[in-house]
């Protein structure tokens, strides 16, 4: 049975307590030497008996309908085995997301690259083959592909507090600033894949996803069957950030092709499928309005901004999450737009809202500290608020002051001087910072923990998704029991486990970490249980269990099996306190000023982000996100052709995230701990989106303060530099 524990209050910090000496130290993860060597198996790498290929046919028109295909065309290739344009294939809005049905019948086509249908054959030549020579008969209707082309848009009701209009109108200094950033592609190093098979009714998939419970349901809704007839498998998947939240068109076609040919069916996109038809981040227009007193308190704060999705889709990018709680004002207003084009479904890439909107903030602070005079480290240390700025909430911990002071200490921020000043014969070079913060939560996550002897499994449909999940969870398990991380197993990425949150929105290590830790405190109350001596006179060590006036080994002790289940849940502590990581980001850039190229030659960022689990993980989280931060600022952008809105930038070699001569060899990440007894029992924040959340805007400022010129349209490609 698994007992619910609702987050309601702060908890005693028991990992301190442990004295294992697992938590926290930067162990390898234990799916490395699997992973290195091959034999980690991604979704296309799992073998089945008599598979078929399929290969997604996607639509050429913008807009419009299905009318036709002809089929006996491509029935005649070699190898072709059928052609299957079920309605429940087609896509319509809204995009699946937390256990809707991501794809609802139809015959509507919503943009350019759309998946229309799906040719299966004896072979993945042979499909292609047949998917690019199959003739589609289309209905076409007018369609809009960009933001400024369309006429149909939904603004908001501001979000607001206090007065801006009348702090707007006092405020002695000013910026107001338009800033552009393009849309993003995901890009995970794995491409979006799917195998089904169906046995007696039941259809077992495995598709690359990092929410599983909720793809499990998804996938049950589409098909019209009960969720108890799905299986969803996903023991590795090679990257998600944000594309594999939902279930994808790719595991849709699978499950319906492999039912009606009675043969597994295999679909595995090819990067160009994976640009055209998996979510983009939206692209954004954004308006920042700052005031402030001469001396520099800011007064007035106001972030407004347009996105883009299809028609009828419920997300928009949330551009000014950050600017609601990062700094306070007298009065904050926050209006978005929504755009209703024909483009690939706009969806959540990392950090949904900070990646983007912090890059038009982060600006913003940058010019009016210079407008101020004022250096802008301290500019940022003089308006931190008391309190959540829109909601009153207290924070639950909040270091960013000292993340501040830390960088600019450590990155030798002493030493900038003015805009413009510095050269060393070509370059121009230049220094810039910006503070980090990314919201942090708690999902509702299920595990279980069985312990025979000093052998542990833990079991959670949990993902992960290349961040880390299974080296903590043997780490929280192996703290609690007194193991060595060797001695347990971590069983993650299957539908008929323990249902977890799964890999997003950076809630993944507090959610499944939390609910493992739970299950594992219950296997310690067994072992007490067992010794005879109450829990808090229990210590697990080294494979040993002393109570009062008894130690033996937990071979010995345990010698049948204890198994314990688990489920956390946020509660009051939520409501009460606003969780979220900080930091700060500090670049240095070198700009060519013959050609405007921009050289990243170090970055640190200083981060604080509740307790640290596992140290390595945690630094190649930030890092990953750092790095994203220099492809935002610099060479990211995806290209969408003017008329009827088809990816241009379809691969790696045309859509430019940073190379590793993009990145400089000194990265350094510093991690200033705490416990946040607010967020869970874990005391843990958020990472995985940390590192990106102002990252570019540091980049940015730096090539402002390098040649004394601002860009506002993000990438800071060379022709916008000089
Ligand atoms: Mo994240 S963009 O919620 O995977």
């Amino acid at each position: 049975m698994s007992d619910t524990f609702t987050m309601d209050s702060p908890q005693p910090r028991l990992l301190d307590q442990t004295g294992q000496g697992v938590i926290g130290t930067p162990m390898n993860r234990p799916d490395g030497p699997r992973k290195v060597s091959g034999q980690a198996c991604y979704t296309a790498d799992a073998v089945t008996e008599g598979v078929a290929h399929g290969v997604l046919v996607r639509s050429t028109i913008s807009r419009g309908r299905v009318t036709g295909m002809d089929l006996a065309s491509v029935m005649s290739i070699d190898g072709v085995i059928d052609v299957i344009t079920d309605p429940r294939m087609i896509r319509n809005p809204a995009q699946g997301m937390a256990g809707e049905a991501p794809v609802q019948p139809g015959d509507a086509v919503h943009y350019h690259g759309q998946p229309i249908a799906l040719v299966v054959a004896e072979s993945f030549e042979a499909a292609r083959d047949a998917a690019q020579r199959l003739t589609v008969h289309y209905e076409t209707e007018e369609a809009s592909v960009t933001p400024e082309g369309t006429s149909a848009s939904e603004t908001d009701d501001p979000e607001t507090a206090g007065d801006f209009d009348a702090a707007w109108q006092a405020a002695e200094v000013k910026v107001d600033l338009n800033f552009t950033t393009p849309s993003q592609a995901a890009a995970a190093m794995e491409p979006h894949a799917a195998i089904a098979e169906w046995k007696d009714n039941s259809v077992t998939v495995h598709s690359s996803l990092q929410m599983i419970r909720f793809n499990k349901k998804e996938l049950a809704d589409t098909l019209g069957i009960d969720p108890s007839q799905v299986r969803i498998l996903a023991p590795f998947v090679g990257g998600g950030f944000g594309s594999k939240l939902g279930l994808g068109p790719e595991a849709v076609a699978a499950a319906i092709a492999s039912q009606r040919l009675g043969r597994p069916v295999r679909v595995v996109m090819t990067r160009q499928n994976v640009f055209d038809c998996v979510l983009r981040r939206s692209e954004t227009a954004q308006r920042v309005r700052l005031g402030a007193t001469q001396d520099g308190r800011i007064t007035a704060i106001s972030h407004d901004d347009t996105v883009s999705n299809l028609d009828g889709e419920g997300f928009s990018e949330p551009v000014s999450q950050a600017s609601q709680f990062l700094y306070g004002a007298d009065g904050l207003s926050f209006t978005q737009t929504v755009a209703r084009i024909a483009a690939t479904p706009a969806g959540s890439v990392r950090a949904p809202g900070e990646a983007v909107g912090m890059l038009g903030l982060e600006a913003a602070m940058d010019e009016l500290a210079e407008r101020l005079g004022m250096d802008p480290v301290e500019l940022r240390l003089k308006n931190l608020p008391d309190k959540h700025p829109m909601d009153g909430r207290e924070y639950s911990t909040r270091r960013l002051a000292d993340c501040l002071r830390e960088g600019a200490e450590n990155f030798g921020w002493a030493q900038r001087g003015a805009a413009g000043m510095r050269r060393e014969g070509d370059w121009m070079i230049g220094m810039g910072m910006a503070s980090a913060a990314r919201s942090s939560m708690l999902v509702k996550s299920a595990s279980r923990v069985r312990l025979t002897g000093d052998r542990a499994v833990v079991e959670t449909d949990m993902t992960d998704i290349g961040t880390g999940t299974y080296a903590i969870l043997a780490q929280i398990t192996a703290e609690m029991l007194g193991l060595s991380p060797e001695r347990v197993e971590v069983r993650l990425g299957d539908s008929d486990l323990p249902g977890a949150s799964g890999s997003g929105g950076s809630f993944g290590a507090n959610s499944a970490g939390s609910s493992t830790f739970l299950a594992a405190r219950k296997i310690r109350r067994r072992i007490a249980d067992l010794l005879g001596c109450a829990e808090d006179d229990l210590t697990l060590q080294g494979g040993r269990a002393r109570g009062l006036n008894r130690d033996m080994a937990l071979a010995d002790l345990v010698q049948e099996e204890l198994e314990a289940e688990a489920t956390i849940k946020a509660g009051k502590t939520a409501e009460s306190h606003f969780s979220s990581g900080f930091g700060a980001h500090f670049a240095e850039v070198a700009v060519n000023e013959w050609t405007g190229e921009v050289r990243v030659r170090r970055m640190l960022s200083v981060m604080s982000m509740g307790r640290i689990l596992n140290e390595k993980t945690a630094r190649s989280q930030a890092l990953g996100g750092m790095i994203w931060g220099i492809g935002a600022a610099l060479t990211e952008e995806m290209q969408n052709d003017q008329r009827d809105g088809h990816v241009v930038t379809r691969d790696l070699a045309n859509y430019h995230v940073p190379s590793h001569a993009d990145v400089p060899g000194d990265m350094q990440v510093l991690f200033l701990e705490e416990r946040d007894d607010w967020a869970n029992p874990i005391q843990t924040k958020g990472i995985g989106e940390l590192g990106i959340s102002g990252a570019g805007a540091a980049v940015l400022n730096a090539i402002a303060h390098a040649t004394g010129h601002r860009v506002y349209d993000f990438p800071a490609l060379p022709d916008r530099v000089i």
